[in-house]
């Protein structure tokens, strides 16, 4: 099921409240240290230079910090959610390479981009996608890898052998029983947004589209104690 219009514009819609999720990040509720930490180490040893793609950048505050450690020449953002691109710009201001933001669906971005990059990188963001916009997701990150790239992605996945539903009801118990800091009213629209807009799948769905795809098997380089978050490397 593609999603329509109204849907993504309600994804858009919830990120314009960047504060309750600057809040997340900052509390460490969604490990974006412990991720910071797995990326670089998957990305320490290539070669310096080369092009960056990070889709769903958000405020591209990881991707910031990251070019910082490993230099590239090029980094290209994309997001659905506009207002959000003026904090990626300031945050990228000193990475190092020359910057291009794009106010675009990423699944769009990435079968349109007219270059191919070294690296592709989407931080919770693909499990925003239906099944088939993920399928065709992995197809067209992988035409724009270039030889040797490596696309990275940290999202959400399903309970093995749960379906939505059930899977999503135990995220929000743990979200509920962990994310103590949050108040009622920011808890009630993360409780919305995570019910409505959130397709996860099974880490072995992911790495079966990925295989379909053409890519080398998946390497899952870091999980979260919940089993809910992953970094799983793909290479091309
Ligand atoms: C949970 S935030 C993650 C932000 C950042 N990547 C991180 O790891 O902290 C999800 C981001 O993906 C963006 N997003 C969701 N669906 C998208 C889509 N279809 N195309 C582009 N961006 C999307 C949202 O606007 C938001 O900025």
């Amino acid at each position: 099921m593609v999603k329509t219009k109204a849907e993504s514009a309600e994804i858009a819609a919830f990120f314009e409240q960047w504060a309750i999720y600057e809040k997340v990040v900052s509390l460490g509720y969604m490990a974006h240290e412990e991720v910071f930490q797995a990326l670089l180490d998957a990305v320490k040893d290539r070669p310096a230079g080369g092009r960056f793609l990070e889709l769903g950048c958000g405020d591209a505050g990881m991707a910031a910090q990251l070019l910082k450690h490993c230099p590239h020449d090029v980094y290209h953002g994309a997001d659905i959610t506009g207002p959000v691109l003026g904090i990626a710009e300031k945050n990228l201001e000193n990475c190092g390479a020359e910057v291009t933001l794009h106010h675009e669906h990423l699944l769009d971005f990435v079968r349109n981009a007219d270059h191919s990059y070294e690296v592709i990188y989407a931080g919770y963001a693909v499990h925003h996608l239906s099944h088939e916009e993920k399928r065709d997701f992995f197809q067209h990150a992988r035409k724009r890898l270039a030889d040797g790239g490596c696309l990275l992605m940290t999202d959400v996945v399903l309970r093995p052998g749960k379906q939505r539903e059930e899977s999503i009801a135990l995220y929000l118990d743990w979200i509920h029983r962990n994310w103590t800091e949050m108040t009622e009213r920011e808890m009630a629209l993360i409780d919305t947004h995570i019910s409505e807009c959130d397709y996860p799948e099974e880490i072995a769905t992911l790495l079966s589209m990925a295989a379909d795809a053409g890519f080398q098997a998946g390497e899952t380089r870091w999980s979260d104690a919940s089993g809910f978050h992953h970094l799983i490397s793909f290479q091309r």
